[in-house]
């Protein structure tokens, strides 16, 4: 034990007995004892309080560590990070979709801040006669085959599943009406088609995770009936099955109880006041070959419409395992 860590609690009594004296004389010094007061009552009870050993060892000053934590995230953020730095996006970066998003000039003047020798940096091969770009309007790409009634001509950018629950009304609005304007598709992801998703018009491919939100049945298996009545939906283009996405290794996942509103609980046909669960693995299918009949029952379902398939590959061999299935 060292005397100092008492010293911002001793510096209290010590400003309150002399605050104490002062304000008899000059009574409109009244606040230096009512706030060293405080302080003092503060270090009593960080004394006598059991739960925090650095309140305890640290009467008064402990609550500094507090104090610095709450302030940490905005320090980094403001004053430490740098304009390249940060996950998932740099300041840089982040100061670039402002702009755009202000329709502000987003053209950079030649040069850069960047790291070009840096590991992984990425660069565009140099050609004495650079091909003149593609015309947005034209540069898609077919996608679905002879089993597919309605392909659908394709973006290469598009916007990457995120439900709504995971993202709010506003942002699925905004992801969309941007869809509707660059001509992307925009995934719903796995929580279901929701009037957010229909507002603006633009093209949705319809995620379905293991949980099967909005075309379920009450205990939680596919419901054919359910999905053929939406995915016959002219604005739904392409349909994707989730096996399983990156950002959740363990597979399956949750959205709590309190996250659930009414909104979320009717896009997705669960109840409200129950976590969210979509299971670890499908019940609709359980071996590849399955899963290829599943896909071609969606596509039938859905009128002819594009199926594909997100996973995340941790295992090769259950990757080739697919493969074979599809050639099956
Ligand atoms: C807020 C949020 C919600 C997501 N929800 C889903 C989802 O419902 N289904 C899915 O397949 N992926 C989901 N993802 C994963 C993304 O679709 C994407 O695979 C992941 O973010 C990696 O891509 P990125 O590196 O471009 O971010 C979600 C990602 C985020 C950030």
């Amino acid at each position: 034990m060292r005397l100092n860590q008492y010293s911002a609690f001793g510096l209290c009594i010590l400003v309150l007995i002399v605050g104490v004296a002062l304000a008899l004389y000059y009574p409109w010094l009244w606040f230096v004892p009512v706030i060293a007061g405080a302080l003092v009552l503060l270090g009593v009870v960080d004394l006598i309080q059991p739960q925090h050993s650095i309140r305890r060892n640290y009467p008064v000053l402990g609550h500094v560590r507090w104090l610095a934590e709450m302030v940490r995230p905005e320090i980094r953020q403001y004053l430490i990070e740098a304009d390249q730095e940060a996950a998932p996006f740099s300041r840089n970066q982040r100061s670039l979709v402002y702009a755009r998003a202000k329709r502000e000039g987003s053209e950079r003047s030649f040069g850069t801040q960047m790291d070009v020798y840096s590991v992984g940096y990425d660069f565009m091969g140099h050609s004495i006669r650079p091909a003149p770009a593609a015309d947005p309007a034209t540069f898609r790409i077919l996608i679905g085959g002879d089993q597919c009634a309605q392909p659908y001509l394709g973006s290469v950018f598009n916007i990457s599943a995120m439900s709504f629950g995971s993202l709010s009304a506003n942002a699925i609005r905004a992801l969309n009406k941007g869809a509707a304007m660059g001509g992307f598709a925009h995934d719903t992801g796995e929580g279901g088609y929701s009037p957010y998703h229909r507002e603006n018009g633009g093209d949705i491919i319809w995620e379905l995770g293991s949980g099967y939100f909005g075309c379920r049945t009450e205990t939680g298996a596919f419901d054919p009936e359910r999905f053929a009545a939406q995915a016959a939906n002219p604005q739904i283009k392409m349909i994707e099955i989730k096996l399983s996405q990156g950002a959740k290794p363990g597979h399956g996942g949750i959205l709590p109880a309190q996250k659930v509103s009414a909104e979320i609980a009717a896009t997705r046909g669960v109840p409200m006041g129950q976590d969210c669960v979509s299971p670890a693995s499908h019940s609709a299918f359980s071996t590849p070959l399955q899963m290829m009949e599943f896909i071609a029952r969606l596509r039938e379902l859905s009128g002819g419409k594009p199926v594909g398939f997100k996973l995340c590959i941790g295992q090769p061999w259950e990757f080739m395992g697919i493969v074979k299935a599809m050639l099956a």
